[in-house]
Order: structure tokens, then sequence, then C-alpha cells
């Protein structure tokens, strides 16, 4: 059984370049495979390209060439009303610059993608509470971003993520701003929630402690795929 799991992020031959002048491949024929319940990580340097698959894989952007299956699923000739329910149905997101409504809450951030999924508001909020208890703001529940710090704007972002119990979460730098501790806690809800839901995880890291938790990491340069290193589980 095992051996015929079909991954559930796949990339074939995928290619995006932006044109300033030149073209630069922020993406240069990149073809990775990520099994359902699994914890990637993604690491390179600055300017490596690493936000930018990662938005390929969200659906958040298009490439100019190549293909994206998201459970044997091709997205790549979505229109942006499928794509956009594709995304609501599939796939959590936290932006490497968190993305939150600057005019809700903590609490309101958290609870949107429930009630654009027509959650019930109670439930939506009975949710966003539990999550925002889970990294640890039920104290700034009523602040808006502004009036957060960094790195609890961060963990808005994360709560907000998993909103929607997303078969897949996406996150770039999701530990970036935060301290040794809060980052722990953030890494060991990750890892609760990959064994509990079973939901699979996709990090963009520069920390490479966290690399000790990932059952694959892909390693990129210059837009390049330079190694995959899968570990048994
Ligand atoms: N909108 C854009 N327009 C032009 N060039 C872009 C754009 N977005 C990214 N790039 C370029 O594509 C390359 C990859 O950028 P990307 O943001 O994916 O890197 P990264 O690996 O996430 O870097 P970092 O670790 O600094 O976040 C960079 O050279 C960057 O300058
Ligand atoms: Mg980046």
């Amino acid at each position: 059984m095992e051996n015929t799991k079909r991954p559930i992020l796949e990339t074939v031959n995928l290619n995006k370049a932006f044109y300033l002048g030149e073209a630069v491949y922020a993406v240069n024929n990149v073809n990775i495979q990520v099994m359902p319940g699994e914890i990637a990580i993604i690491v390179g340097p600055s300017g490596s390209g690493k936000s930018t698959l990662l938005s390929l894989l969200g659906g958040l952007d298009r490439p100019i060439s190549g293909d994206i299956l998201i459970n044997d699923k091709s997205i790549v000739k979505l229109n942006e009303d499928e794509l956009a329910l594709m995304r609501r149905k599939n796939i959590g997101y936290v932006f490497q610059f968190f993305n939150l409504i600057p005019h809700l809450s903590a609490l309101e951030n958290v609870e949107l993608p429930m009630s654009i999924s027509g959650m019930a508001r109670n439930e939506a909020r009975e949710r966003a509470r539990f999550l925002l208890d889970e990294v640890g703001l039920t104290p700034r529940s009523h602040h808006r971003p502004d009036q957060l710090s960094g790195g609890e704007q961060q963990r808005v972002a994360i709560a907000r993520s998993l909103a929607n119990k997303p078969a897949v979460v996406l996150a770039d730098e999701p530990t970036g701003n935060l301290d040794s501790k809060t980052r722990d806690m953030v890494i060991e809800l990750f890892c609760r929630f990959n064994e509990t839901e079973k939901q699979t995880f996709v990090l963009i890291t520069h920390d490479t402690s966290l690399t000790s938790y990932a059952h694959r990491v892909i390693s990129m340069m210059d837009g390049k795929i330079e190694d995959i290193e899968v570990r048994p589980r």
C-alpha cells in the first residue's frame, strides 16, 4: 500500500520568471513531490526562490510553464474563482509578511476563513478561540494587527492558516520572528496537528533546527532544486 501512495503535492518542470529588463528565473524547472502526511521543509539562501515556489504551490501565483498537481489534479488551468475555491478547500497559507486584515481583531482574523466557508458564527468563534489559545494568544484576542508585535502577528497568521483544517498547510518562515520558546510551541503545534489531523506541512525556514522534524528536506539554489532528502519515518 505504502509504495502506491500518490503525492498530495507535485510539480512537473515548473518555471516562473520575472522580467525586469532581463528574465530572472525565480523557479527554474522544479520537480518536487510531497506525500500526504509529511512535514516537508524548503531551505536555501535568500533569493533562491523559496517564497516564489510556495506561492505557486498555493495557487497564489501562476507559473510561466510546467504543472502543479494537488491530489493529482492540475491547478494551472483553473480560473480565478476555481483557484479560490481550491485554496479554500485544501490550503492553509502563512505569508512571509503575515497579510492580516488590518481593521479586524486577532480573533476576527482567525474567524474570517471559516465565515467565508460558511461555518456557523458560534462554531467559527469557538474554533478561532481554540486556535488562538493554541498559539498562546488568548490575552491578545481583541488586538488589531497594528497593536500586536511581529511574533504575535505571525502566530495569528498561523492560527488563521489552520482554521479550515486544510489538508495542506504552506508556511513561509512561520517561526522567523519568534523567540526560541514560542518557536518550540509553534513547532510542537505543527507536529501535533500533523499527527492527529494528518495534515501535510510545507514550511520554508532558515532555521536549521527545524530540519530535525522534517520528513523531507528540499534544498533550493538559484531557483533550482539542489537536493531532496527523504527521511525514514
Ligand atoms: N514580484 C517580483 N518581481 C521581480 N522579481 C521577483 C519578484 N518576486 C521575487 N523576485 C525575484 O525572484 C527571486 C526569488 O525570490 P523569492 O522571494 O522567491 O526568494 P526567497 O528564497 O523566498 O528569499 P528570502 O529567503 O529572502 O525570502 C529573487 O531574485 C527575487 O528578487
Ligand atoms: Mg522568501
